[in-house]
């Protein structure tokens, strides 16, 4: 059956609207190169926010996942995955980390790491060490409690109650962050480059 092409309009008839998408539809891509429907070519600056950082179609990349493609696709967590494994293993050997955790998006891998904080806090130190410190603004990604840490109230109008024990101050305003710290602090998190109200390091 032939289907009408798609366009960027039908994104908005048919996708929940979270995310404001450029004017043009990508087809392909090759380096830091992309090409959209009507063979404009651009370059890719954002490099699927450091997610390509490859390149588009990167030859080596596109013979693993095609060779493991052929192989075994998904097995899911009652089952261990030889690859991940062995990728686990090298991680371990070449840098600081003893175990690996792997997530499927920067808002679990975050979610995670605060968790663990809370987790870690609550086995060693007792039920009060909760309190998170975060800046705003900031971004961590868009699960519940990704997007309270961020503290940007338009990303989370809406979604109340939110999780509590979360203390904000701003980016950069480091005598409100050592006024912040406290006995019950037990993580702070921060993003090295902000990237939500323009570009600044911390
Ligand atoms: C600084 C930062 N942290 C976390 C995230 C969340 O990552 P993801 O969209 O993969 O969940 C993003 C995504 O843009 C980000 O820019």
């Amino acid at each position: 059956m032939n289907r009408p092409p798609v366009t960027r309009a039908l994104f908005d008839e048919v996708m929940v609207p979270n995310y404001a998408p450029a004017a043009i539809v990508p087809v392909r891509g090759e380096g830091s190169c992309l090409w959209d429907q009507e063979g404009r070519d651009y370059i890719d600056f954002a490099g699927g926010i450091a997610v390509t950082v490859l390149g588009h179609a990167h030859p080596k990349l596109v013979a693993a996942l095609t060779e493991q493609a052929q192989k075994l696709w998904h097995v899911s967590n009652v089952l261990v995955n030889e690859p991940a494994l062995q990728l686990a293993r090298r991680l371990c050997e070449l840098t600081f980390a003893e175990r690996v955790f792997f997530a499927n998006s920067g808002a679990e891998a975050n979610e995670a790491a605060l968790k663990l904080a809370r987790k870690y806090a609550a086995d060693h130190a007792g039920p009060d060490k909760r309190e998170i410190i975060a800046f705003t603004p900031s971004f961590h990604g868009r699960t519940l409690f990704t997007v309270t840490v961020g503290g940007q109230t338009k990303y989370t109008e809406g979604f109340e109650p939110l999780p509590p024990g979360i203390t904000h101050v701003p980016f950069n305003d480091l005598p409100a962050f050592a006024a912040a710290i406290s006995d019950r602090t037990c993580a702070v998190i921060v993003e090295p480059v902000l990237g939500e109200s323009g570009v600044v390091s911390a």
